[in-house]
């Protein structure tokens, strides 16, 4: 019954007029699922993240939410709540998830933290999305942290709709930048609407698929958009409407783009084959009402997720999910852990009662929450492709499977290979039980791995993390959470391998002399951690029959 409704699944939100007058509860649930848009953005830091997120929620009319995020924007630098990290460098470490309306559909907006040293975190909240956004500052084009996160959305095979902001500053050229993105990122790029002018002389985009002028005016108190139709670029209008210069210029890349550019292709879109393009400034609120039409009309409503069963679907019977976030404390009034669930099929209702595959019981899940930013709120019930809250007493951990009516596992969430490693001692003594507990609980967040010498006098945690800052949170929360002071001292390893092999075997490893340090994790695998590629070559040539792994 269940498989037959998602094959049905409706692309659209549904209008009222077609809405049956009494629908069933499986039609109802298909309905919610298929008006779900779940996505996240994926930036350089300062290309302009946080304020396109924050006008997405104003035109969304979620203004008090946009309110929000400004408050989230402004605590970084001025509240001495959370990661004192986060103020210090003036980066997000935290993400939340939010939730609007627009147009009929509910929007899902997975925040990812912007530091590169983050990127672990940013790779698994990109798991648990349909699509991304990508934005670019429209004088920097393609920056390194932009080319890391593409490659993961790319992996992933999400489709990518890119926004060029800051038009209203001096930038580089619009064709030029389409064929950086082609270039860098290796993805047609396909403009869907086209600047007018840059800088002082910007004065609205081009829609190319509606023959449609936005105009963006400054005005008295402000600016103001005002749409025009237009016949084509020859139209009349347009010569009243731009410069001389302006509109050559105009004409001239419009004929360019058609000659040279690839049409759009909504497949290619979905499939990750093709970027559409919006240009625009999320500062000044313009070119942000288009974009948020283009991803309504183009962002894929919740997908299936492969499983040990073959892939579920969205609307199929049984409640699942997965969770792909564990944070503790992410407020100093709850101060608990919580687990971040992205529900892949069915409805959640709280207060059921869902199978946990990894330990093996039944439990009633905890009250849920929807996360905005630092705040949470309660909620009864969510539908595939929405993100819950789970308050988490130690029970769940990052890649679990959760399931209700349908017996699924959901694969594992793949670590990245730890590049940066440092022992972690507590300054003092006293302190260890509750330096124990503040690490355990670090380690299941995943942001860092924790190893341990063998052949150590003492039990003394090796930190190994993706990113050198990564250390600098574990202390800073060490001591804000736990008041536990601890000192990093950095050492050479850069790589880690873990030796699957049977006790027996692992016996017989021929070791290189120098540069490699024989450790186990924290689940008691032994690994091997590297300090150069020569150390990791040797144990590959002199062990060929072992298999080692570069993660977990
Ligand atoms: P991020 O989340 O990607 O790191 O970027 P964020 O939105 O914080 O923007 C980075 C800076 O760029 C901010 O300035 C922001 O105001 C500015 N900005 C964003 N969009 C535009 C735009 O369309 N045009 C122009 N001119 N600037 C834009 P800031 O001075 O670093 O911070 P703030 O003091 O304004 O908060």
């Amino acid at each position: 019954m269940a498989d037959e409704t998602t094959e049905t699944r409706s692309e659209a939100a549904p209008s009222e007029t077609t809405r049956p007058p009494a629908a069933s509860p499986d039609t109802a649930l298909a309905r919610e699922i298929a008006r779900r848009r779940t996505f996240a953005i994926i930036s350089h830091p300062d290309a302009g993240k946080t304020t396109l997120t924050e006008k997405l929620l104003l035109y969304s009319g979620a203004i008090e939410l946009a309110g929000a995020v400004k408050r989230k924007a402004q605590q970084r630098h001025a509240s001495s709540d959370w990661l004192e990290m986060e103020q210090a460098r003036g980066i997000s470490v935290t993400s939340s998830v939010l939730q609007f309306d627009h147009q009929g559909l509910c929007f899902n907006l997975l925040d990812t933290p912007g530091h590169q040293d983050f990127s672990e975190d940013t790779y698994r909240v990109l798991t648990a999305v349909d699509s991304a956004v990508m934005v670019l500052d429209a004088a920097k084009g393609v920056e390194p942290q932009t080319v890391k996160l593409f490659e993961v959305c790319r992996r992933q095979g999400l489709p990518v709709l890119t926004f060029v902001n800051k038009l209203d500053l001096a930038g580089r050229e619009p064709l030029d930048l389409l064929d950086e993105i082609e270039r860098v990122l290796g993805m047609p790029a396909v403009p869907l609407n086209w600047p007018l002018g840059m800088g002082s002389t910007f004065q609205g985009v081009y829609d190319l698929r509606a023959d449609r002028v936005l105009r963006f005016e400054r005005v008295a108190r402000g600016e103001r958009e005002t749409p025009m139709e237009v016949s084509g670029i020859d139209d009349e209008k347009l010569a009243r409407l731009l410069p001389e210069r302006l509109l050559a210029e105009l004409r001239e890349e419009v004929e360019l783009l058609a000659a040279a550019g690839q049409d759009f292709d909504p497949a290619a879109y979905r499939e990750g084959r093709q970027t559409p393009v919006f240009f625009g400034s999320a500062l000044n609120n313009f070119g942000v009402g288009p974009f948020l039409a283009g991803l309504a009309e183009l962002a894929p409503p919740p997908q299936p997720r492969p499983s040990d069963h073959g892939p579920v679907t969205p609307a199929q019977s049984g409640f699942s999910g997965f969770v792909f976030k564990v944070q503790a404390n992410m407020d100093r009034q709850h101060r608990d852990s919580m687990a971040f669930l992205r529900v892949v099929s069915g409805r959640f209702e709280t207060g059921m009662s869902v199978d946990h595959p990894r330990l093996g019981r039944k439990l009633r899940l905890p009250r849920a929450h929807r996360i905005f930013a630092r705040e949470r709120e309660s909620t009864e019930e969510a539908f595939a492709g929405d993100v819950v809250g789970l308050v988490n007493p130690g029970l769940f951990a990052i890649g679990d499977t959760v399931t209700a009516g349908v017996d699924v596992r959901f694969p594992p969430l793949p670590h990245f290979p730890p590049e940066h490693f440092a022992r972690l001692r507590p300054v003092s003594v006293d302190k260890h039980k509750a330096f124990q507990k503040g690490l355990r609980q670090i380690e299941e967040e995943g942001a860092i791995q924790v190893f341990y010498e063998v052949a150590a006098a003492r039990r003394e945690p090796i930190l190994g993390a993706v990113g050198e800052l990564q250390f600098d949170v574990v202390q800073s929360r060490l001591e804000q959470e736990y008041g536990v002071a601890t000192q990093v001292h950095r050492l050479p390893h850069r790589g880690a391998l873990w030796v699957l092999a049977p006790a027996a075997a692992q016996a017989q490893v021929q070791w290189p002399m120098r540069g490699v340090m024989q450790a186990q994790d924290s689940e008691g695998r032994l690994v091997a951690l590297t300090e150069s590629e020569w150390a990791a070559d040797f144990l590959r040539e002199k062990n060929p029959e072992l298999e080692l792994a570069t993660s977990l």
